[in-house]
């Protein structure tokens, strides 16, 4: 019997209720389709960091490269100062085991509202790979004669020749294995030098691939005709700054952020990948048992197809795209059901193995199986 060791960081605010929700599914998930985890759950997040004052260590790094996934609640507090948690903690890991893809697929399910009028399950079925290591997420810049009215600011962005290859090759062969369409999304007639070597980079990757159609898309344009159009785009691949801004608008169109997974995968197997849901932490609304849960239980079947558990995570979407569809609300009150009861639900739909029936579209979860086989990451 497989065993895979996850190590999990809950955080703060909403991120401990998601968490719990989701591992009860991966416990389900485990007993019904015959593998076992180990977990460990990591302290981590503000309450840790006003206690301790550590961040992103070295201890914690090595341990945590001994795990094969890390499943990640949220993080971000109002005690504790905006970005401090989000650049020490979550961005020092996607940099330090280079998750250089972020995986972030926008597909709307049967029955849940998208506040697109007349939006269809079958027009919105693609998948956003987010440049996750540089851009203008490096934290490189300077700042002279701050507080005065003379204060400049300069913000760098970081653009490399192999930064850049390893997302759009990952995409190439993504978009190869779905339906044959690959979108670089960029400024390129105003960023120009960012701009020309992503696309020269496209450029040059796509003559490995000769079926994949490839097409360019402004960014402020994209936000025009991804709500509107969205089958018009397969695999999208964007850099850091762009790619987070339009994943939130990938959220939306797809039912809230509640809804949205997402996977940082380490493409050359040298550090573990992480999975999270898009939404930050929501203090607001924290402990109430009003969040959402399925963002973090998508991830949790990315993370188990990313793993090799290709059946069960197939089951764990099949069953929360039914209980989805049940919800009369997609968060708070009126969801009918609370964080803990979504995270039931969909641990019962799972323990009972369907039949299901079947997800419409592209399989994300088979994209990331096939993906993580042919990067032969399977242990
Ligand atoms: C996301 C979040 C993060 C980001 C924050 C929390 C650092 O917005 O995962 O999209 O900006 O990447
Ligand atoms: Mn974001």
């Amino acid at each position: 019997m497989n065993t895979h060791r996850i190590a999990v960081i809950s955080g703060d605010g909403i991120g401990p209720e998601v968490v719990e929700a989701a591992l009860e599914v991966l416990a389900a998930a485990a007993s019904t389709y015959g593998f076992t985890t180990e977990l460990q759950k990591i302290p981590a997040g503000a309450q840790h960091y006003l206690r301790t004052g550590e961040l992103w260590t070295r201890e914690l790094e090595e341990n945590l490269r001994t795990y094969d996934a890390v499943l990640f609640g949220a993080m971000g507090d109002p005690a504790v100062k905006p970005g401090v948690l989000e650049r020490g903690f979550i961005l020092a890991m996607r940099q330090a085991f280079q998750q250089a893809v972020n995986f972030r697929p926008v597909k709307l399910y049967p029955g849940v509202a998208t506040p697109i009028a007349g939006l269809t399950p079958d027009r919105c079925d693609l998948v956003i790979i987010r440049e996750n290591t540089e851009g203008a997420y490096v934290g490189r810049g300077s700042t002279v004669h701050t507080g005065t009215p003379h204060a400049v600011a300069v913000q760098e962005s970081i653009n490399t020749r192999a930064g850049i290859e390893r997302v759009v090759d990952y995409s190439f062969r993504l978009a190869q294995r779905r339906r044959g369409r690959l979108t670089l999304v960029h400024k390129k007639n105003i960023l120009i030098e960012a701009g020309n070597l992503w696309q020269d980079t496209v450029n040059d990757i796509a003559s490995q691939y000769p079926a994949v159609e490839v097409d360019y898309v402004h960014v402020d344009a994209m936000c025009f005709h991804l709500p509107l159009t969205p089958e018009r785009f397969d695999v999208v691949v964007t850099d850091n700054l762009f790619g987070d801004i339009i994943t939130d608008l990938g959220a939306v169109i797809q039912g809230g952020l509640g809804v949205a997974a997402s996977a940082n995968l380490n493409v050359d197997g040298t550090a573990p990948s992480m999975f999270e849901a898009i939404h930050g932490s929501a203090p607001d609304i924290a402990g109430k048992g009003w969040a959402n849960p399925t963002g973090t239980v998508l991830s949790t079947a990315m993370c188990l197809a990313h793993l090799g558990e290709k059946d069960a995570a197939l089951a764990i979407e099949a069953a929360t795209v039914e209980v989805l569809a049940s919800l009369p609300a997609l968060s708070g009150p009126a969801m009918g059901m609370s964080t803990a009861g979504v995270g039931r639900a969909i641990a019962e739909a799972v323990r009972k193995g369907g039949p299901f029936s079947p997800v419409p579209g592209q399989s994300v979860i088979e994209d990331l199986a096939k993906m993580a086989t042919s990067m032969a990451l399977h242990n």
